[in-house]
C-alpha cells in the first residue's frame, strides 16, 4: 500500500549522528541498559562523525513501492532516463519508451514514492508527476524513482533486432516484423534499469530489480530476462543473480556491451480463473 510523507512532515535536523562506513572503531558506543551490556570480545566500538548539511542525504521516509508503467509514465520515464545515463548513446529515446510502454506497458515496473506538493521535494521526474490513485484531498503525488522497461525476443539474449521499433507500429495494421516486442517470446529483454541520480547506492535498484524478478518468477509469460551491459555494471547484475555470458554482439550505441542473462523460476500455477 502506499505511504506517503504526509505522515512525516517533521523537518530533519540540522545536523544527523551517524556510524562512519569506514570507521577506525575507536570509541564504545555506550549501551542502555546494563542488562544489555555484552561481552568485551563481541562489544562493538564504533566512531560517530557529524555529516554536514549539506552533504545528508534530504529524502528520508521514502516508503517506495513498485508498480507496472503505463503509457501515462512516459514524460517521467523519458525524464528519468535523460537524467540517470551521462551518456546520450546510453539512453532509450522518447519513441522507445512510448512503443514500449503502450505494446507492453505489464513487462515495465518503476518504482514510486507519494510526496506532498510543495514539500521541497527535488525529482528530475516531479514535473511529469500525477496524483496517487486515491482520492486524496492533499494533492500527493507519485512520483518516479527508477525504472525497468523491457520487451520480449524470440531470442535467448538481447539483439539489436530486439532493441528496435517497428514502423508504423501504432497504425491499425502493423506489419509483422522481427524487430521489437514480440509477443510470443520467452525471452524478457530489460532495455533500460535506471534510478534518478539523487536516489542511487541505498539500495533501490537492487529494490526494483529484486521486485522485478519476483514479479515474473512464476509468471509463465518467459523463460529468462536478459539485457546487456557496461563492464563496470557487470558484477552488480552478477550479485542480483544474473550470469554474463561474454561479450555481446549488439551494436546498440557502439556496441562494447556484455550479455547477462537470470533464467526465471517456473512456479507451478496453483490458481484457476473464469
Ligand atoms: C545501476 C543502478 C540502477 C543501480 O541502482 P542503485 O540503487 O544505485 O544500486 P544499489 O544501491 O541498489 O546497489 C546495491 C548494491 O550493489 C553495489 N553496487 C553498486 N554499483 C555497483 C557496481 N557498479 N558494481 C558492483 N556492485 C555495485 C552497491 O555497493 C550495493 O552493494 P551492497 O548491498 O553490498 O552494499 C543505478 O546506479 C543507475 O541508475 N545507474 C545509472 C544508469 C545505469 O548505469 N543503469 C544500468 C545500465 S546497464
Amino acid at each position: 500500500m502506499p505511504r506517503d510523507l504526509s505522515k512525516d512532515e517533521r523537518s530533519a535536523d540540522p545536523v544527523t549522528l551517524t556510524e562512519s562506513p569506514n570507521s577506525v572503531m575507536t570509541e564504545r558506543s555506550p549501551s542502555p541498559t546494563s542488562s544489555e551490556q555484552s561481552s568485551p570480545s563481541t562489544e562493538r566500538q564504533r566512531q560517530f562523525v557529524i555529516v554536514p548539511e549539506a552533504q545528508q542525504v534530504e529524502a528520508t521516509n521514502l516508503h517506495p513501492y513498485t508498480r507496472p508503467l503505463t503509457v501515462s509514465d512516459l514524460d517521467a520515464c523519458v525524464a528519468l532516463e535523460n537524467a540517470a545515463f551521462t551518456n546520450p548513446n546510453d539512453r532509450a529515446t522518447p519513441e522507445k519508451f512510448k512503443y514500449r510502454l503502450s505494446k507492453c506497458g505489464e513487462l515495465c515496473l518503476g518504482i514510486y514514492c507519494t510526496v506532498l506538493p510543495n514539500s521541497g521535494f527535488r525529482a528530475e521526474t516531479l514535473a511529469a508527476s500525477r496524483p496517487i490513485e486515491t482520492a486524496r484531498k492533499n494533492g500527493a503525488i507519485s512520483v518516479l524513482l527508477g525504472h525497468v522497461v523491457a520487451s520480449k525476443t524470440n531470442d535467448s539474449t538481447a539483439t539489436d533486432d530486439s532493441m528496435g521499433v517497428p514502423e508504423n507500429w501504432d497504425s491499425p495494421h502493423p506489419v509483422p516484423t522481427k524487430r521489437g516486442h514480440q509477443e510470443a517470446g520467452r525471452t524478457i529483454v530489460l532495455h533500460s534499469v535506471a534510478l534518478l541520480p539523487g536516489f542511487q547506492g541505498r539500495g533501490l535498484g537492487r529494490v526494483l530489480l529484486m521486485a522485478y524478478v519476483q514479479n515474473m518468477n512464476g509468471a509463465g509469460i518467459a523463460d529468462r530476462l536478459a539485457l546487456i551491459a557496461h563492464d563496470h555494471m557487470v558484477a552488480w547484475y552478477e550479485k542480483l543473480g544474473f550470469t554474463n555470458l561474454g561479450k555481446s554482439a549488439t551494436q546498440f550505441g557502439g556496441g562494447g556491451w556484455f550479455d547477462m542473462i537470470l533464467e526465471l523460476k517456473q512456479l507451478q500455477s496453483r490458481a484457476t480463473y473464469g
